[in-house]
């Protein structure tokens, strides 16, 4: 899809005063960790909680008043959903919004408080897109894609008009990449510009199709579609968006869920950032690539965009829960003892001396591994990570040498 400059500095233009700029935020603590300099772009501070209402914002501000009466028609899994709700709140147009079954609670209350009517069909976006085709056929309305617009393409590329007010001379920014549309916008600005910021993107390693495509060259199709991110779980490639994500993008990867689920807790324990799955990617990506090869990063100036932050908090607390037990700041071990007065004592003064702090211990007569004269003692503990807790675990084994972590 070509897209003439034109288009994206109109649309940056129209959407001054209504969206943005977000802040570029320089990080001290992710800097000194990877001896570079790493500014966030946060989109997540948008009122929507992601970049979404850049385009949904320019393609409904472009309506004619007849347009605007028909009412707008979208398909989304969340963020775009409220993208187009807060644009048509904001230009006073209609909007109906089809999410799968299953989306998050979060999205859906959030879209309709914006006054939008929410229609939960569809076991995946695909099956949406059929559903909003035969709405179409019913009701005129206009339908604003979430990618394969070019006004929304070029609402989105208005990130890459605030980078290059904001930190021209960054040497890479990291961003994530659903259908396409962010990434097509804001490398085809920074191209438009002729800047020499490298741009690098990333989509969930359980719904990659179009990043393996882009490393494959031609376009590829696959039915899985797993990943807790669903801002960016898109399956289908698109050619149009394939073709431009070909020309804008300088490298693309692919991530796990694991390292995404590490880089939310990164960003909330360093930035005091909520970033949900697709927002967290770029800096998963970006670890993921310095492990491989830090001197490419050396003192470079690299930007990531944190593209939203609209995460379910029942979520939010597995994340945490999994993070602080895979960095063993959160430990369980079991114990067996003999059932006499002063042992559990024994232990817990091991664990006081060491500096470990108890959140649980429950004292099981029943376990099989107590015996008959015995009890198993389990103890959910929080450590400052391995080294303490190896620390923990010598001390024990001197009195309790059964001593054992379960996780
Ligand atoms: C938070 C977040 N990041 C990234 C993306 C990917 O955007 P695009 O579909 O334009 O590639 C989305 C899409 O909804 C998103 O919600």
């Amino acid at each position: 899809m070509e897209i003439e400059f034109g288009v994206f500095k109109k649309a940056y233009q129209t959407l001054k005063g209504i969206v943005g700029p977000t802040p570029m935020i320089y990080n001290e603590w992710l800097s000194k960790q990877y001896g570079c300099e790493i500014y966030l772009k946060l989109e997540n501070m948008l009122p929507i909680g992601s970049f979404k209402m850049r385009g949904a914002t320019n393609k409904i501000a472009s309506l004619t008043a007849a347009e605007k009466k028909q009412g707008v028609l979208a398909v989304s899994a969340g963020n775009h959903a409220q993208g187009v709700a807060w644009a048509a709140n904001r230009f006073k147009v209609q909007a109906t919004i089809i999410m799968p079954e299953g989306s998050p609670l979060t999205k859906i209350r959030n879209t309709e408080a914006l006054g939008a009517k929410v229609v939960l069909q569809g076991q995946n976006i695909e099956e949406c897109f059929q559903i909003a085709k035969e709405m179409m056929k019913k009701k005129k309305m206009i339908f604003v894609h979430p990618y394969h617009d070019p006004l929304v393409i070029a609402g989105q590329g208005t990130v890459g008009f605030e980078i290059l007010d904001q930190l021209p001379e960054a040497d890479f920014v990291f961003s994530s990449i659903g259908g396409g549309g962010l990434v097509t916008g804001i490398g085809q600005v920074l191209k438009g510009h002729k800047s020499k910021i490298k741009v690098i993107a990333g989509q969930a390693s359980g719904c990659s199709t179009m990043v393996d495509s882009l490393n494959a060259g031609k376009i590829l199709t696959s039915e899985k579609a797993e990943t807790f991110a669903d801002g960016i779980r898109v399956k289908n490639v698109n050619e149009d968006m394939f073709k431009s994500l070909s020309k804008v993008l300088d490298s693309s990867y692919s991530v796990d869920d694991e390292k995404m689920a590490w880089a939310i807790l990164q960003l909330m324990e360093k930035a005091r950032v909520i970033a949900e799955g697709a927002g967290a990617l770029p800096l998963a990506l970006f670890d993921q690539l310095y492990q491989k090869n830090p001197k490419k990063f050396k003192g470079k100036k690299i930007i990531l965009v944190i593209c939203g932050g609209n995460i379910d908090v029942n979520l939010l607390e597995r994340i945490i829960d999994r993070g602080l037990i895979e960095s063993k700041r959160k430990i369980r071990i079991s114990i067996p003892i003999s059932d006499r007065p002063g042992v559990l004592h024994q232990l817990t003064k091991i664990i006081k001396d060491v500096g470990a702090n108890i959140l649980q211990v429950v004292h099981d007569r029943d376990s099989s591994e107590a015996g008959i004269t015995g009890t198993n003692v389990f103890f959910t503990l929080e450590t400052k990570g391995e080294a303490h807790m190896n620390d923990l675990l010598k001390e024990m084994k001197k009195e309790f040498p059964k001593v054992k972590v379960i996780s």
